[in-house]
């Protein structure tokens, strides 16, 4: 019998307690689960399934598991784990890409259209300002993973010019495709909306900063679903001060919730968000934990492995 500990916050376990489950049955995989802090004899857990808020920071008495299955597309909370010894799998979920590709979608619509000077309007002016096409309209997109070729894919079929970063080279139909350490200068370059789907990594880590925000084109749109972290908060600030930035909508913040008095929730230039541009569903990531370990069982490659050198 598989031996599964699902260390997660109890939120968790009872939306999974019934669709894990049955994803594992449907996988053909026998699998005792466990909802525990510490099972015992821990020495004899097959695998981990991991939330990394949950209360498990020690991995060291799991010393047969042969995989942790991160439940959180981004696994910057884990990866620098020096106990985590066994390898990491992040969560590469169809429900999370959709909702990413929706809310991101949405929000480059809203600029794009210049919603905003609509919605709300009682002063009875009638103010008919035709947007521009998609086709006119340059959207950067930072990370070409999982997320950020989906978001490309869908901005493309709405004909935006699209141009995209990646570390290594991603070949993303109808992008223009920019890697390596100084392609983001060609991504970003007179864009006028820059999307965030980095992950969070030392390198990442205020790759948004005055330099980068100078070569977007004027009054470009900053939209940060990706991690709070990838932005200099102060030069941000100073962008949409200065006119150089019209707008950011940020998802993700360097502490979150967001703090009362941050300057972000005053800023008349930023729309926050809650960290709610996606999430992942139960019923389609019960289907990928219960894959992997299938493949686990079966001595095959497990799916999404995390580069722990990259650390992501
Ligand atoms: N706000 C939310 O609700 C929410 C939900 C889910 C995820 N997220 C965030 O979204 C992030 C992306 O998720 P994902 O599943 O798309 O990740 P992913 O598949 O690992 O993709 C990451 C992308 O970033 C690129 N990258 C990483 N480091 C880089 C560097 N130093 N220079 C250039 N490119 C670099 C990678 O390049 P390569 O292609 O060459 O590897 C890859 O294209 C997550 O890490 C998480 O932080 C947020």
């Amino acid at each position: 019998m598989t031996r599964i500990l699902f260390s997660a916050p109890k939120t968790d376990w009872d939306d999974y307690r019934e669709v894990l489950p049955a994803a594992l049955a449907a996988a053909g995989v026998t699998a005792e689960i466990e909802h525990v802090l510490m099972p015992d004899a821990p020495e004899t857990v097959d695998y981990i399934v991991y939330n990394p808020s949950s209360r498990l920071s020690d991995f060291t008495p799991f010393t047969g598991a042969k995989l942790v299955q991160n439940l959180w597309a981004g696994v910057e909370q884990v990866v620098g784990n020096r106990t985590l010894t066994q390898p990491l799998a992040r969560m590469v979920d169809d429900g999370l890409t959709e909702g990413m590709v929706e809310w991101c979608v949405g929000h480059v619509l809203r600029h794009h259209l210049g919603m905003d000077a609509q919605i709300g309007r009682t002063d009875g002016v009638w103010d008919p300002v035709v947007p521009p096409l998609a086709r006119d309209r340059r959207v950067a997109v930072l990370g070409l993973g999982a997320l950020g070729q989906a978001v490309c894919a869908a901005l493309v079929a709405l004909r935006f010019d699209v141009r995209g970063w990646s570390r290594s080279h991603r070949e993303v139909p109808g992008v223009a495709a920019f890697s390596g350490a100084e392609g983001w200068r060609k991504a970003v370059a007179g864009a006028d909306i820059l999307v965030l789907l980095l992950p969070q990594t030392p390198e990442t880590e205020n790759i948004v900063d005055a330099t980068l925000l100078s070569l977007l084109a004027q009054g470009a749109v900053v939209i940060n679903p990706g991690r709070g972290p990838l932005i200099n908060d102060d030069a941000l600030i100073a962008a949409l001060d200065a006119g150089q930035v019209g707008h950011a909508t940020l998802d993700v913040f360097r502490e979150e919730p967001l703090p009362a008095g941050h300057p972000f929730w005053a800023h008349a230039k930023v729309t926050v968000t809650p960290h709610i541009a996606s999430a992942t569903r139960p019923a389609t990531a019960a289907r990928v934990v219960a894959e992997n370990i299938r493949r686990g069982e079966a001595g095959e490659p497990f799916l999404h492995l995390v580069d722990r050198d990259k650390g992501y």
